[in-house]
């Protein structure tokens, strides 16, 4: 696979008012979101789900591509169609999740590390041939007190710098994940610095492992305040906030930068994008990567009832596609 091909899929993946849907949520998540609306965790439900949100017409004309699970990309539509090939068939590049999740980082509680590097060689190379053309791996880094130390953002930068050169050797675009989270009450200049340091540290241990930056998609999270800080911030602070911080520590030459929602509400998801790409131009294309904020809504009227709310369902997915997707050009209206 050259770096050209690489380039082509992560600019296609950030086209222009076009992102990502992330359904690449594990068995457990997926068993908590389908327990908070009262929906048996079968596989056939998850599958069906998938397929409502795969299948809603005209979804191509805000998302790129889907990101999924390793039970999902073995799934098919209804019609016997494999999601891959759906997905391809629609204009939508399929994407696989390939980590295998945060453990505790020994020597160090309270913090995580991502895992999941045993055999992944052998996966990708099984998931390319399943039609996937890029994948994600999450890292988490936790704000509290002395937390995240400096050895939890090296372990979890270098995992994911070797991730992503496998990706890259296995003809996957690797879209790299570093989440801050929202959890806590730490203020949004604790945000920053720990989003900067973080970001430092996986720039450098990408350039360490080889890794072809224009072939390479960063997931990233907005630089907020805690969940429980009493001082929130307004979309302009998120949005000049987090512009700032990506722009002092993002190489330029990255084909493009994806968000998380991260339990941000859908509005407030869409409306800080659109406010940082009002900003611009700046020096990638910013667009989404969001689970919840894209399936909050639909997953809820779902399990109202299943047949007869599947088509207002995929109207709000629509919506949503169509809200974010505006947000990418900084042309969204809230309302
Ligand atoms: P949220 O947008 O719900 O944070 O999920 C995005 C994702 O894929 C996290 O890895």
């Amino acid at each position: 696979m050259s770096i050209e091909q690489l380039a082509e899929t992560a600019l296609a993946m950030v086209a222009p008012g076009k992102g990502i849907i992330a359904i690449d949520e594990s068995t457990g998540t997926i068993a908590k979101r389908f327990a908070g609306v009262g929906i048996e965790n079968t596989e056939e439900n998850r599958r069906a789900y998938r397929e409502l949100l795969l299948s809603t017409p005209k979804l191509n004309e805000y998302i790129s591509g889907a990101i999924l699970f390793d039970e999902t990309i073995r799934q098919k539509t209804k019609d016997g169609v494999p999601f891959a090939k759906f997905m391809a068939d629609n204009g939508m590049i399929p994407g696989i999740k390939v980590d295998k999740g945060t453990h505790a980082l020994a020597g160090f509680p309270g913090e995580l590390v991502t895992e999941g590097l045993d055999g992944l060689r052998a996966r990708l190379e099984e998931y390319y041939k399943l039609g996937a053309r890029f994948a994600k791996w999450r890292a988490v880094i936790n704000i509290g007190d002395d937390v995240p130390s400096g050895t939890c953002i090296e372990a979890n930068a270098h995992a994911l710098a070797r991730y992503a050169a496998l990706c890259q050797e296995q003809g996957l675009v690797p879209m790299v994940e570093p989440e801050v989270l929202m959890d806590g009450n730490h203020d949004i200049e604790t945000c920053y610095e720990v989003t900067e340091v973080t970001l430092r540290a996986l720039f450098d241990a990408l350039y360490n492992q080889n890794v072809a930056l224009e072939g390479t998609i960063l997931k990233a999270s907005m630089v907020l305040p805690g969940k429980d800080c009493d001082e929130q911030a307004s979309v302009d602070e998120v949005a000049e906030a987090t512009l700032m911080c990506l722009k002092s520590a993002v190489p330029a030459i990255l084909p493009g930068i994806v968000f998380l929602s991260g339990g941000q509400s859908d509005d407030d998801a869409t409306a800080h994008l659109d406010a940082m790409n009002r900003l611009g131009p700046n020096p990638w294309p910013l667009s989404f990567s969001y689970g919840r904020a894209m399936q909050s809504a639909a997953l809820k009227l779902w399990s109202q009832d299943l047949a007869g709310n599947y088509g207002a369902a995929q109207a709000t997915v629509y919506e949503r596609a169509k809200a974010n997707g505006l947000a990418a050009l900084g042309q969204w209206t809230r309302g």
